[in-house]
């Protein structure tokens, strides 16, 4: 749970239908107890959804700062260090003790009950959502650099050390990565049954009786209502489900996710996108991280891909193709997003020599390519880089009944196994530093 957790009193409870008919139209979810506003402690129903919250949202009125088992719900919030934020919604002013309480916290005035109050609350609170469970979509133009290698070994690493929730999205047409984790035998029924990546775009079997699959027929786009799928309905774990192991699922890659390519419609795409975008931002609830493997094209894929994307993490080899993969990501960002939305690069050298640097990676990171990609390779590098080695060589092998096996994490053996594995550990730790304050 990632949701937001709001906090108020029971005279208020028409400004916080207010609220949370906005959060719930911007696919933000919510969670709000109605109790005794007088009795002590906080309730056992509260303290879990307050522990799983990215913030607790305050209505401050003069009801609610007299209110003993508000002042407790945001006192228990903040010895935890979880964020508060809080809405002012009379014109009253801030008491002492309140003032006090909410030294660190965001304010926001919407005494004035206004669509743009609300819109701005919203887009405040989105924020610090997004943050809890950022986007991270592994790309680079060029083939063949390391994505599906870097998806499965770096965030399986990341999920097994950290324990935390991570969901896998093969956004390639090619599903490598699919095919790395699961038999093929699987993966088709899987596909067939519309538990896979287009059922995040389009109406199909598993949300409805009525619609046929949208894998059948690439001319045409499903512009019914769309539901979004249900994780456990969609996503495949990768763990055994354990609560303390946390969570690796995969929501399967297909090749008819080309169909986008045929069509162009515009409503259409645009529908689509949308469409993914909410299913994200639902499922931003359930995960601390979302990863998007990602194929090389500029196509409609790579554009929404950008659209739901926070951060990057570009692999690239150390020669000297590799700049044009990287000069392509960086023309696609410039047009396709704008500076408040262009999200931060990162770049992971990927097949490097084990014994020493070659001479384009010590280049590379003293600058000398900069002006050639278009952005501050040197900056975006990170420190650690991955070498190429015969275990990370992903030739799909048999199928085992727990996926995770094939990852070098657990799976590598031999004398150079505990080596690789703190190199794939320096990386994961490094990257996730880099992202917003988030449970990755
Ligand atoms: N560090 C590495 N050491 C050895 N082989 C690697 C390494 N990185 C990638 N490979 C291999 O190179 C090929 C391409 O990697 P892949 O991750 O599929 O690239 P991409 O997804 O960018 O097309 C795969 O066969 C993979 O196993
Ligand atoms: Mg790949």
């Amino acid at each position: 749970m990632s949701h937001i957790y709001i906090s108020y009193h029971p005279d208020d409870v028409d400004r916080l239908f207010e609220v949370h008919e906005a959060l719930r139209k911007a696919n933000i979810a919510d969670a709000f107890q109605t109790h005794e506003t007088n009795t002590p402690g906080v309730s056992d129903t509260s303290r879990n959804e307050i522990i799983g919250a990215s913030c607790v949202l305050v209505l401050i009125s003069e009801a609610s700062q007299n209110a003993k088992a508000i002042k407790q719900e945001v006192s228990f919030a903040l010895e935890r260090s979880i964020p508060i934020f809080c809405a002012v919604i009379d014109s009253g002013k801030l008491t002492p003790t309140w003032a006090k309480l909410l030294t660190n916290s965001v304010q926001m005035d919407i005494s004035q009950p206004s669509p743009d109050a609300l819109t701005a609350l919203v887009a405040q609170i989105r924020r610090i959502y997004e943050s809890k469970c950022p986007v991270v979509s592994v790309m680079n133009l060029k083939g063949g650099v390391g994505k599906t290698t870097v998806s499965s070994q770096i965030f399986g690493y990341l999920q097994h050390h950290r324990k935390n929730r991570i969901l896998l999205l093969d956004f390639d047409p090619q599903f490598n990565l699919t095919q790395f984790f699961l038999s093929r035998d699987e993966s088709d029924e899987r596909i067939e049954q519309d538990k896979s990546v287009l059922s995040l775009f389009e109406p199909g079997l598993l949300t409805s009786s009525v619609h046929p699959s949208p894998a059948l027929d690439w001319t045409k786009f499903n512009d019914a209502i769309f539901s979004t799928p249900v994780i456990e309905d969609i996503a495949r774990p990768l763990i055994p489900i354990d609560a303390y192991k946390g969570r690796l699922d995969l929501i399967c890659g297909q090749f008819e996710l080309t169909k986008f390519a045929f069509l162009d419609d515009a409503n259409s795409l645009e529908l689509a996108q949308s469409n993914l975008q909410q299913c994200i931002d639902r499922y931003r609830k359930d995960y601390d991280l979302i990863v998007v493997d990602t194929n090389p094209s500029a196509s409609f894929l790579t554009r929404v891909t950008l659209e739901i994307t926070d951060h990057i993490l570009a692999p690239i080899l150390p020669n000297e193709y590799s700049l044009r993969g990287l000069k392509l990501l960086d023309m696609i960002l410039t047009r396709f997003t704008t500076d408040e939305t262009r999200p931060d690069v990162s770049v992971l050298f990927n097949g490097v020599p084990k014994s020493q640097q070659n001479q384009f990676e010590t280049d590379a990171r003293d600058g000398i390519y900069d002006a050639d990609v278009g952005f501050s390779l040197s900056k975006a590098l990170l420190s650690n880089a991955l070498y190429h080695t015969a275990y990370l060589d992903l030739k799909s092998g048999n199928a085992l009944n727990n996926p995770v096996e094939r990852l070098a994490v657990n799976g590598a053996r031999g004398p150079f196994a505990a080596d690789l594995k703190r190199r794939l550990g320096e990386i994961a730790n490094e990257f996730a530093d880099r992202l917003p304050d988030s449970g990755a």
